[in-house]
């Protein structure tokens, strides 16, 4: 069923995908299978957070930290990158997904540059949903890139607004909620900045089994929080 009060729904949910190396281990498959299973719910969040009416949403694809992993893996998950986004730019103009990026571009393989400029001019006058996702991404270096952008630009001591105005995508809104599959209980340096007064959730269920439901029970949630910031409720 989808949400009836359009108010209630947050403008902006951040998943932090987590789970997919449990799900393939937990089916004695290999690691990419997982990823390659979380590719599709990744794909059914999506269209199931428009059906509900989110305006944004921003996907944790690939941490700063995770180059830590083997050198197979996070190959793999760049050769997924370089192919997927342009190979779904159907998928994503057919469901009116717009797709931005958020994170530390210059710092991928130029295959995976081309792919995300390629898969964002396609997407860009999409209007159902905007999707970002967060690539080589991690909170204290955007917060950092940031700072230096501003000062870069002349500024010699910072406000919150140099930070704010200098973010990647400094012109999506803030993160109402923020999500984690996998059952673990960490930002792991996701949307640092953003996630100033974001209601936090954690969910069982690891990544590669999300879809509809999960969104259905997110904005349940979100529903029953009250935010404050701050304030006392009224
Ligand atoms: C999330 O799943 C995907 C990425 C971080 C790229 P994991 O790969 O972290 O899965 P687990 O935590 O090992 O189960
Ligand atoms: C967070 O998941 C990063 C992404 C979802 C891309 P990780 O699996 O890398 O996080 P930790 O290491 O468990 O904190
Ligand atoms: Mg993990």
């Amino acid at each position: 069923m989808l949400a009836t009060m359009e108010s209630t729904v947050p403008t902006h949910v951040g998943f932090i995908m987590d789970g997919n190396g449990r799900w393939a281990k937990k089916r004695g498959l290999p690691r990419a299978a997982g990823h390659i299973e979380g590719l599709k719910s990744l794909k059914r969040v999506i269209v199931s957070c428009r059906d509900h009416h989110i305006p944004f949403i921003t996907l944790y694809v690939f941490s700063t930290e995770n180059w830590k992993r083997s050198q197979q893996e996070v190959g793999y998950l760049m050769h997924l990158l370089a192919c997927k986004l342009p190979g779904e730019i159907n998928f994503f103009t057919q469901e009116h997904v717009r797709i931005r990026v958020r994170g530390d571009v210059a710092g991928l393989p130029e295959a995976v540059r081309k792919a995300i400029g390629e898969t964002e001019e396609a997407t860009k006058a999409e209007t159902g949903i905007t999707c970002c996702l967060a690539i080589n991404y991690g909170g204290q270096d955007e917060i950092v890139r940031a700072a230096n952008k501003a000062i870069a630009s002349g500024r010699r001591s910072l406000s919150a607004e140099d930070i704010q105005g200098n973010l990647d995508l400094c012109d999506v809104p803030p993160v109402d909620m923020i999500v984690r599959s996998a059952g673990e209980h960490r930002l792991s340096n996701f949307l640092l900045w953003d996630s100033a007064y974001a209601e936090l959730a954690s969910y069982e269920k690891l990544w590669p089994d999300w879809g509809e439901r999960e969104v259905e029970q997110l904005c349940e949630d979100y529903r029953g929080r009250t935010r404050k910031f701050g304030g006392l409720k009224g």
